[in-house]
């Protein structure tokens, strides 16, 4: 018999798709992604760039063990609103910073922009969270990159 699927939540940082000025094409990308490599996709969320709601979220997620990989897409650039990684590591107990490494330098053959990125990841509990950036497209292009190895990494944090 299979082991059940790991359990994957999406928490996207974006205060237009909050209040629905702009459609959210990133949560769909991450969750097509996330369930094409196995995960079983149990929440989804778009909150604003706001520190202390997005640290909750996470924060409640993690310790409620309601997920096992917790991606956030969003907030990880340079506006004066973006505030996900700070919220991120707000939370996180133990840093996880080589799953931004190499997130960051895979995608800078795609685009230098990719440096623009302030992506941050990190265990709390029994979950791992890892920041995207906020486009669909880098979503796709960071997800499909990450995922493959860090099966290994999820195997053993459960
Ligand atoms: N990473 C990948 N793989 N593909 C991209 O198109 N865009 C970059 C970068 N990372 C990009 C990428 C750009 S233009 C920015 S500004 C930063 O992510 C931050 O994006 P965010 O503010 O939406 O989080």
């Amino acid at each position: 018999i299979l082991p059940p699927a790991l359990r994957a939540a999406v928490v996207t940082a974006s205060d237009s798709g909050y209040v629905g000025a702009r459609e959210d094409l990133s949560t769909p990308a991450a969750v097509e992604l996330l369930e094409k490599a196995g995960y079983r996709v149990v929440h989804t969320v778009i909150l604003p760039d706001d520190r202390a709601m997005l640290g909750a979220e996470l924060k409640r997620l993690c310790d409620g063990d309601l997920a096992d990989l917790i991606v956030t897409t969003g907030g990880t650039g340079f506006s004066r609103t973006d505030c996900t990684p700070e919220a991120t590591m707000d939370v996180v107990e133990r840093p996880t910073p080589g799953i931004s490494e190499a997130m960051r330098l895979n995608s800078m053959k795609i685009t230098p922009r990719a440096m623009l990125s302030r992506a941050a990841a990190g265990i709390r509990r029994q979950a791992l969270i890892v920041n995207l950036p906020g486009s669909p497209k880098a979503v796709r292009e960071c997800l499909e990159y990450i995922l493959p190895p860090l099966s290994h990494g999820m195997d053993i944090l459960k």
